[in-house]
């Protein structure tokens, strides 16, 4: 049966990011024929500064009720200074598409480009609450304008959210022989939510007893993750810190442009997106670096169970990355679109020489 999946470029440098991206999923695509079909999307800035309409009623629904899975590039455009169509399109399939698992590997795929000094293993991964938080647009402004204005904006945890989160991030590390699982908040300030997540983490964690199980609080936690990254396996936090503290993964990955993040709700139709923003400062400049975009793909495939498609994609991208085969980000020469022609051809080109193999084992 063949299998939809809606592409959704966005803003700013996520078209050509995702070109790349592109390039290397119809590489795999065609090798394996795995039966994907791509469908664009133009939902962004200049659709929705001309129409007004960020995305057209009933595209939500069909996104779920017709796609295994969403690919986006990025979303945030100066011209739309209060983000509405960035949070009605992607916010908007967090929270409808009930996405609440916010995945995030970190991993140095090149010691070199290590931003700490002697530290050349970092491996772990981030769980980010995705549907719930400082996220919800609960609150309001009282008396706004004036010297006495008041704004309030909530935080909101549900045992439910918290408890889902915090579940998976176990099962994750369970199903990928990760030691521990470290759960990050703020409960010595923010008492009540705190205290959920606190006791949430602690039942859970007794259904886990071979996984080792801490707590830390989440300034503490950024100091760890500079000093001594080599401590974490996983983390799980809420949506507010898990944003914060993923940007700072990213740059223990090499930079922003690295990281690759997926929007999981199991079983259901997930999205996938590097962490990067849509930078409008380098778009259309062939600069990106697209290696964010292009793990997201893997992360995609993982996700639909084509295992080894995603890691050959991995490998290349590893590849290209420890041979500076990319942009200036990784210490290359290479334009957006070049670096992923370079990842695709290795796949390629594995592909054929696999074909080859196989054909003289068989004669
Ligand atoms: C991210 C981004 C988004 C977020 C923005 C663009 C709304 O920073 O995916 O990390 O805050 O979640
Ligand atoms: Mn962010």
């Amino acid at each position: 049966m063949e299998r939809k999946i809606a592409v959704v470029p966005g803003d700013g440098i996520g078209p050509e990011v995702i070109a790349a991206g592109m390039r290397v999923l119809e590489a795999v695509n065609d090798a394996h024929t795995l039966g994907l079909q791509f469908v664009h999307f133009g939902w962004n800035a200049d659709e929705y500064l001309r129409t007004g309409i960020s995305m057209p009623p009933g595209a939500m629904d069909d996104i779920r009720n017709n796609y295994a899975a969403v690919y986006l590039g990025a979303f945030g455009d100066p011209r739309v200074p209060d983000m509405k169509h960035a949070a009605d399109i992607l916010l908007g399939m967090r929270f409808q598409l009930d996405l609440y698992v916010n995945y995030r590997p970190v991993k140095l795929l090149n010691d070199k480009l290590s931003p700490l000094k002697d530290k050349k293993k970092i491996d772990f991964v981030i769980f980010r609450e995705n549907t719930e938080g400082a996220y919800v647009g609960m609150g309001g402004n009282f008396k706004k304008g004036t010297a006495e204005e008041i704004a309030v904006q909530e935080d909101v945890s549900t045992r439910k959210g918290v408890e889902r989160i915090i579940r998976y991030a176990f099962e994750f590390a369970k199903r990928t022989a990760r030691k521990s699982v470290c759960m990050s908040d703020k409960n010595n300030v923010m008492r009540f939510g705190g205290d959920l997540w606190m006791r949430t983490f602690e039942e859970v964690a007794k259904e886990y007893p071979s996984i080792e199980h801490f707590h830390m609080f989440v300034d503490a936690l950024t100091m760890q993750m500079v000093r001594a990254p080599e401590m974490f396996d996983v983390i799980v936090t809420n949506n507010m810190f898990g944003d914060i503290i993923t940007d700072l993964g990213a740059q223990l990955q090499g930079g922003l442009g690295m990281a690759a993040s997926g929007n999981l709700h199991p079983g259901r139709t997930s999205m996938f997106e590097p962490v990067h923003g849509s930078a409008p400062k380098y778009a259309g400049k062939n600069v990106a670096n697209p290696v964010g975009a292009i793990l997201s793909a893997a992360l995609m495939l993982d996700y639909l169970g084509l295992k080894q498609e995603a890691a050959a994609i991995e490998a290349a991208v590893k590849q290209s990355v420890v041979s500076k085969n990319g942009t200036a980000e990784i210490g290359g020469t290479l334009g957006t679109k070049e670096t992923g022609d370079y990842v695709a051809r290795l796949i390629e080109r594995k592909e054929m020489k696999d074909t080859k193999d196989a054909k003289q084992t068989k004669n």
